[in-house]
């Protein structure tokens, strides 16, 4: 035993009972006397279905601030995650006897359960974070968390005690990464232990509350038949890519927020020989490439002290005196991008990245914006040039209304007519109506060109029947029953 309780022993039981203390954290009033009723309250499991009642929660508040009186948290950080459990859950059967509440084996563990978390771990986040099934976790302020499942987003009965346990809970996941989040430093990126990308902004920024935002780690990255099978894509449309990627087209993946680009990009290097040196630059890590010859460059945020930052561009410019085979960059957003066509351009072919824009054109400008914007005085027609020299293939990825997520262009950049970047979509998505429960239908379709200006390099890397073959099955419009 340890903590704050005296080493006799039998003055244990006063000091637990010091509650509801004014110090505890719960800036709750002082829960009422627990009535009969509301003993029975807690729903047992089923974390995101049932809502827990206002009752639960009060409940909770008292334990959690008998607990916090009764122990030293500077000891409990002191033990390992499994004693510490242990030691928590003696304390609160102690103090639920003490107390007199009565609970059903099943009420009481999940309580147990509740508290641990909140003390030990990320609080209510918990079976959130548990779950693989959920995509994005998103909570705006202490009682509002939804969740997005199979491109659904949905709320969630998850509450937090109040704004500050929220603020705590956020302190707590970006000081793993070294990092502050408070009035005076109100935004911050961080990561989770086991990948999952973290933003939080708190007030005064965020006007009724801390938000944070979790980009969940998907360990089983989807493959490209899985996305066949969703219906992301059609079969000839996956050879296509499949091939796309074999070839070394330089790809850029465009695409809005959540629309699946990361996804994607993963799928695709799977069809990366397994001899090429391949150099990955992102701001977070999430590709999971399968290669050996892999190295793997992550971008840094300022310190505290506002120094110490690598952009994505530092890295790209590093990469290229890595002596890469191909080039990926994982989100370009800014001035790098020229770096990535100056890349594509000099004998690194194969290079890819993601990009936020909504359709394949856009994709260009955006491009050229980024590059603009970066400071670089290039003439426009160059600047295109470029741009036409360097990208071979746009890949569109899209989620639709109805949540579910498409590939909706392939698109090749062709050459320029006049100041015109002239593209032309290989494969393209339809949407056909809507079905009886609000589920999109469409179909994927050719445009019926014959042969596609990356034919020469697939025919040089032996992939030229394959290419035709795929070709040929699209144009029959095999299409794609969504
Ligand atoms: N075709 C798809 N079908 C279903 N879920 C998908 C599909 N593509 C991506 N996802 C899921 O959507 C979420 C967001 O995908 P991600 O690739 O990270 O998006 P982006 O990089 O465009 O922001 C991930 O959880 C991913 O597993
Ligand atoms: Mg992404």
């Amino acid at each position: 035993m340890f903590g704050k309780r005296s080493p006799g022993g039998t003055a244990a039981p006063a000091l637990v009972l010091k509650t509801p203390a004014p110090a505890a954290p719960s800036r709750q009033p002082e829960p009422p006397p627990l009535a009969a009723d509301t003993r029975r309250s807690p729903p047992p499991a089923a974390p995101t279905e049932q809502p827990r009642s206002d009752d639960y929660y009060q409940m909770k508040s008292m334990i959690f601030g008998a607990l916090i009186e009764a122990i030293d948290l500077s000891q409990l950080a002191k033990l390992d995650g499994e004693s510490a459990r242990e030691e928590i859950r003696d304390i609160i059967n102690e103090i639920i006897s003490l107390k007199n509440v009565v609970l059903s084996i099943a009420e009481q563990e999940e309580l147990l359960d509740d508290i641990c978390n909140d003390v030990l771990g990320y609080g209510p986040l918990e079976p959130l974070l548990a779950r693989d099934d959920i995509a994005d976790i998103m909570v705006n302020g202490a009682t509002r968390t939804f969740i997005e499942v199979g491109g659904k987003i949905t709320l969630t009965n998850i509450r937090f005690r109040d704004n500050a346990q929220l603020m705590n809970i956020c302190q707590r996941i970006v000081s793993q990464v070294g990092r502050r989040v408070d009035e005076s430093s109100p935004i911050c990126d961080a990561r989770l232990a086991d990948g999952s990308r973290v933003n939080v902004i708190a007030p005064p920024l965020a006007i009724d509350g801390p938000v944070l935002t979790i980009r969940k780690f998907r360990k089983d990255k989807l493959t490209l038949d899985q996305l066949v099978k969703f219906g992301a894509i059609s079969p000839p449309g996956a050879e296509i890519l499949k091939i796309i990627g074999r070839v070394r087209c330089n790809i850029v993946i465009s695409g809005g927020t959540g629309s699946g680009k990361t996804t994607l990009l993963n799928c695709l290097t799977n069809y990366i020989d397994e001899d090429e040196r391949v150099i990955t630059c992102e701001d977070a890590a999430e590709l999971q490439l399968q290669q050996p010859h892999v190295v793997r460059l992550e971008t840094r945020p300022p310190n505290l002290e506002g120094t110490g930052a690598v952009t994505m561009r530092d890295l790209v410019k590093n990469c290229l005196r890595m002596r890469p085979e191909r080039i990926i960059v994982g989100e370009v957003r800014g001035p790098e991008a020229f770096d990535l066509l100056q890349a594509m351009n000099t004998g690194h072919d194969g290079s890819m990245g993601t990009l936020h824009a909504n359709t394949p054109r856009e994709c260009l400008s955006r491009i050229e914006s980024m590059i603009t914007m970066g400071g670089f005085t290039l003439p426009s027609k160059t600047l295109r040039e470029m741009i036409c020299s360097s990208i071979d293939v746009i890949i569109q990825a899209q989620r639709l209304r109805d949540g579910s997520r498409r590939i909706t262009h392939i698109t090749e950049v062709m050459g320029m007519e006049g100041d015109v970047i002239i593209t032309q979509d290989i494969m393209s998505y339809e949407i056909l109506g809507e079905d009886a429960n609000g589920k999109l239908m469409g179909r994927h379709t050719a445009s019926g060109i014959g042969r596609p200006r990356f034919w020469e390099r697939a025919r040089y890397y032996g992939e030229e029947q394959r290419l035709a073959t795929a070709i040929d099955a699209l144009d029959q419009g095999e299409a794609n029953a969504a």
